[in-house]
C-alpha cells in the first residue's frame, strides 16, 4: 500500500487514524484524505500534519458520493488502497433526519466501490470501517461475533449494515480485495461533542445538565480511539481478504456508570471551587426511540489472528481524553461556534 485514500479523515476516528499512520506506525507511503467537511469534519485537526508531511499528506474537499471527484482522486494519486471512514455517524441525528445517512453511508460506499472496481487492476485493498450496531441489541448475556446475524435498529445502523453488505457483495461478485471491521463505541481526543463522553465532559466543565437517556442502564463496550486505529491498520496489513473482524474494548459499562466515571475524573482534574461533585448535574431524560440495550464484542478472531489487544484501560483512556479537552479550549470553542463554520468557508470553499 503506497497511496491510501482515507475518506472522512477530518472526522474523529479518521483524524486519529491519519495521525497514527503518519507519525506512529510502519507506514511509509502517502495518504490522500477525502472529506466533504460536514458539521463533523474539521480540517484544523490535521493542520500540523499538513505542514509536517507535505510529501506524504494531501487533503481534498470532496463528497464520496461524487463519481467524477472520486475517479479524479484515484487517477491523480495512483490510489492502491482505500480506508473508508466517511459516514454520517450519530444515531440521534439519523432518527431526526435519515436522508443524509442513506445518501452518504449507502450511496457513498456504493460509489467508492464502483470507482475502486474501475481501478481494480492496481487495488490492493478496500477496507470498510463499520460498527457493532449492525448486529442490533444484546440482552444481558452473550457477545457479538462475526457470525451474528445483522439486525440493525436505527436508520444509522441500517445504513451501515447496507454498506457492509455492498462491500461483501463486491468481494464475492467482482473479487475486489476487501476487509471489513465492526467496532464498538470509541472515545478519545477530537470526538465531536454530540457523542456521550465528550458531551458529558464539556457539559460537566460548564456546569450544564448531563442528560442520561431512560434509566441509564443501557450498556456500551468502550474502546480508546487509538486502539481502534491500531486494529484497523493491522487488519489492513495482515487481515485475510474477504473477511470481517470485530473490534472491541472488553470494557462494558452501563451509561450511568460511564457518566459517573466522567464526573469523578473531571472533579479530580478540574475541581469545582467548592469541591462538590458534578454528579449533581445528572438528569434522566426521555429515552432514545429504538434504544439498543447492550453492545458487547467478542474480538477473539482479531486477537488470535492478528495478535491485537487494547492497550488503554477505561481509566487511562478517559484521563487522556479529559486532559485533551482541558488542553484544547480553542478546538472546543471553534467546534461549538458558528465562527468555525465561517473558518471552513474561508479556507476550503474553493479547494
Ligand atoms: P465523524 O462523524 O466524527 O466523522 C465523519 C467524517 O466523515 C467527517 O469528517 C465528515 O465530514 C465526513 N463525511 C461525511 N459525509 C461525507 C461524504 N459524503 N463525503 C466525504 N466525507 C464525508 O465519525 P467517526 O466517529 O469518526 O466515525 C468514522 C467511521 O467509523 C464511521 O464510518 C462510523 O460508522 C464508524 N464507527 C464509529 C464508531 C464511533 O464510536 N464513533 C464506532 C464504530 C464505527
Ligand atoms: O457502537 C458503535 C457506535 O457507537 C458507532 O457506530 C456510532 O457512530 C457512535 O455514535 C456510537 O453510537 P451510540 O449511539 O452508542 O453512541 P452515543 O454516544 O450517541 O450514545 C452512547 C450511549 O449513551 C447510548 O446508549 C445513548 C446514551 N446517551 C447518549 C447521549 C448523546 C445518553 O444517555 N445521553 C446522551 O446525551
Amino acid at each position: 500500500m503506497n497511496n491510501i485514500l482515507v475518506t472522512g479523515g477530518c472526522g474523529f476516528i479518521g483524524t486519529v487514524f491519519i495521525r497514527y499512520l503518519l507519525s506512529d506506525s510502519d507506514f511509509k507511503g502517502r495518504i490522500i484524505n477525502v472529506d466533504k467537511l460536514t458539521y463533523a469534519g474539521n480540517p484544523d485537526n490535521l493542520a500540523d500534519i499538513e505542514k509536517a508531511y507535505p510529501e506524504r499528506y494531501r487533503f481534498i474537499k470532496s463528497d464520496i458520493c461524487d463519481p467524477e471527484a472520486m475517479s479524479f482522486a484515484f487517477k491523480t494519486y495512483d490510489i492502491d488502497a482505500v480506508c473508508n471512514f466517511a459516514a454520517e455517524s450519530h444515531v440521534d441525528r439519523s432518527i431526526a433526519a435519515p436522508n443524509a445517512f442513506i445518501k452518504t453511508n449507502i450511496e457513498g460506499t456504493f460509489n467508492l466501490l464502483e470507482v475502486a472496481r474501475k481501478y481494480a487492476d492496481r487495488l490492493v485493498l478496500f477496507h470498510h470501517v463499520s460498527t457493532d450496531e449492525v448486529y442490533g441489541s444484546l440482552a444481558y448475556n452473550g457477545f457479538f461475533t462475526e457470525d451474528t446475524p445483522y439486525k440493525p435498529s436505527s436508520p444509522y445502523s441500517a445504513s451501515k449494515a447496507a454498506s457492509d453488505h455492498l462491500v461483501r457483495a463486491y468481494s464475492k461478485t467482482y473479487a475486489l480485495p476487501v476487509t471489513i471491521s465492526n467496532c464498538s463505541n470509541n472515545y478519545g481526543p477530537y470526538q465531536f461533542p454530540e457523542k456521550l463522553i465528550p458531551l458529558m465532559i464539556l457539559n460537566a466543565l460548564e456546569n450544564k445538565p448531563l442528560p442520561v437517556y431512560g434509566d441509564g442502564r443501557n450498556i456500551r463496550d468502550w474502546l480508546f480511539v487509538t486502539d481502534h486505529c491500531r486494529a484497523v491498520w493491522e487488519i489492513m496489513k495482515r487481515g485475510r481478504r474477504g473477511q470481517t473482524y470485530n473490534i472491541g474494548g472488553h470494557c462494558e459499562k452501563a451509561n450511568i456508570d460511564t457518566v459517573n466515571g466522567v464526573c469523578e475524573m473531571v472533579d479530580e482534574l478540574k475541581p469545582r471551587a467548592d469541591h462538590t461533585s458534578r454528579k449533581d448535574l445528572i438528569t434522566f431524560i426521555k429515552d432514545r426511540p429504538g434504544h439498543d440495550l447492550r453492545y458487547a464484542i467478542d474480538c477473539s478472531k482479531l486477537e488470535k489472528e492478528l495478535d491485537w489487544t487494547p492497550i488503554e484501560s477505561f481509566e487511562t483512556g478517559l484521563r487522556k481524553t479529559i486532559q485533551w479537552y482541558l488542553d484544547n479550549p480553542l478546538w472546543v470553542q471553534r467546534v461549538k461556534s458558528g465562527n468555525y463554520r465561517n473558518w471552513i468557508k474561508q479556507h476550503y470553499e474553493d479547494a
